[in-house]
C-alpha cells in the first residue's frame, strides 16, 4: 500500500515516449463550451502528453461513473469474474491494472488470484485518491464485490476483501508508455488506451505496451469505449480515439491469443458521444 514512481525507462521505452510526445507540446486548453464537432477538430492530433492529467477531477469522475453499479459495469463484472475464475493462476500472481483512475472493480476482479497488484496511474490527483482509497475502500465498492463474488468460490473464500486490498494493492505513479515488459501474470486495462489521446498511433502503442507488460499466456481483460468522441471530467474535456471492434482486433491479433470480444450495451448511456462498450478477454503473447 505505497506509491512508487515507475522504474527508469529502457531505451526502447524512451524512444516510445519521444514518439508519443511529438504531436504537440503545449497543454490542452480547458473546453470553451464549443460544439462536439468543433471540439473534435480542436483536439485532432493531440497527444497524451498535451492534456492536463494532473487536474483530473477524481471525485467528479467517481461520482459520475462509480457511485452506484451501472448495468453495463454489472455485465462486465460477471464476464471478467467468470473469465478470471477459469483462466487465472490459482494464487500468488502479480497483477497489473493500468490507468486505474477511480475504478476499483478491475483490481477487485483480480484479487483472489494475486499476492500483489500494481495500480499504475498517471494523474497525480488519481494517485492521491487511490492511495487513500486502498487503505480502506469506501462502502460503495461493497456492491461491486458482491457481484464479482456471488457464486464464485475463489472470491467467496475471501472473508475481508477490504483488508486484503490494503495488503495487496500498490499504487505506482507512471505512464502506460513506460510499463516494464513481461513483468505481470494477470492484467486489466479499462477505458484507457482509447481515452488518453486523440492520436490513433498512441492508442495502438498504449494497447500494445499493456499487453507487452504481461508474461506470455497471462490472462487479461481490457475494456474500450466504442466510437468515443472524448469526455468531460468536471470542467476539462479529455480526448478519445474513436475505435471499433476491428481496430481493437487489428491491434491485438498478433500479440495475443484466445481473444473473445463482448459488446456491452445499455439503455442508460453514461453520456452522449459513444456507442457502447467493448470488453476483450484473452491471453498475452502468441500461442
Ligand atoms: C477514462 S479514464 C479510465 C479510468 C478507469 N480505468 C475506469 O475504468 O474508469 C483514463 C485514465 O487513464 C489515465 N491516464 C492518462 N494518461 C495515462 C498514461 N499515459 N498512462 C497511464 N494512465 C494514464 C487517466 O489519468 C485516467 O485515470
Amino acid at each position: 500500500m505505497s506509491t512508487h514512481q515507475s522504474a527508469p525507462q529502457s531505451s526502447a521505452a524512451q524512444s516510445e515516449t519521444a514518439q508519443s510526445e511529438t504531436a504537440q507540446s503545449s497543454p490542452a486548453p480547458a473546453p470553451t463550451g464549443s460544439s462536439t464537432d468543433d471540439w473534435i477538430i480542436d483536439q485532432a492530433g493531440k497527444s497524451n502528453s498535451t492534456f492536463p492529467w494532473d487536474e483530473f477531477d477524481s471525485l467528479w469522475y467517481l461520482e459520475h461513473n462509480y457511485a452506484t453499479v451501472r448495468d453495463d459495469d454489472h455485465q462486465i463484472m460477471e464476464l471478467i469474474a467468470k473469465f478470471f475464475t477459469a483462466k487465472a493462476p490459482r494464487k500468488g500472481a502479480a497483477g497489473l491494472d493500468v490507468g486505474t483512475g477511480t475504478n476499483l472493480y478491475p483490481m477487485l476482479a483480480m484479487l483472489p488470484f494475486c499476492d500483489q497488484i500494481t495500480l499504475r496511474e498517471h494523474a497525480a490527483s488519481n494517485v492521491r485518491w487511490l492511495e487513500s482509497e486502498i487503505a480502506s475502500y469506501s462502502r460503495s465498492w461493497d456492491a461491486f464485490w458482491k457481484i464479482l463474488s456471488h457464486g464464485r468460490p475463489p472470491y467467496e473464500k475471501i472473508a475481508d476483501p477490504r483488508q486484503l486490498v490494503r495488503f495487496t494493492a500498490t499504487v505506482e505513479k507512471g505512464s502506460i508508455f513506460h510499463l516494464e515488459q513481461e513483468r505481470w501474470d494477470i492484467g486489466t486495462m479499462f477505458f484507457v488506451a482509447e481515452s488518453i489521446t486523440a492520436l490513433r498511433r498512441e492508442f495502438v502503442r498504449a494497447t500494445r505496451r499493456f499487453i507487452g507488460a504481461l508474461k506470455r499466456r497471462a490472462p487479461f481483460a481490457a475494456a474500450f469505449m466504442k466510437r468515443s468522441q472524448g469526455y468531460n471530467v468536471g470542467k476539462i474535456k479529455f480526448p478519445a480515439v474513436a475505435v471499433n471492434e476491428d481496430d481493437i482486433r487489428r491491434c491485438l491479433e498478433n500479440i495475443t491469443h484466445e481473444l473473445t470480444f463482448h459488446q456491452i450495451h445499455t439503455t442508460t448511456p453514461l453520456r452522449d458521444g459513444y456507442e457502447g462498450m467493448i470488453l476483450v478477454t484473452g491471453r498475452a503473447g502468441r500461442k
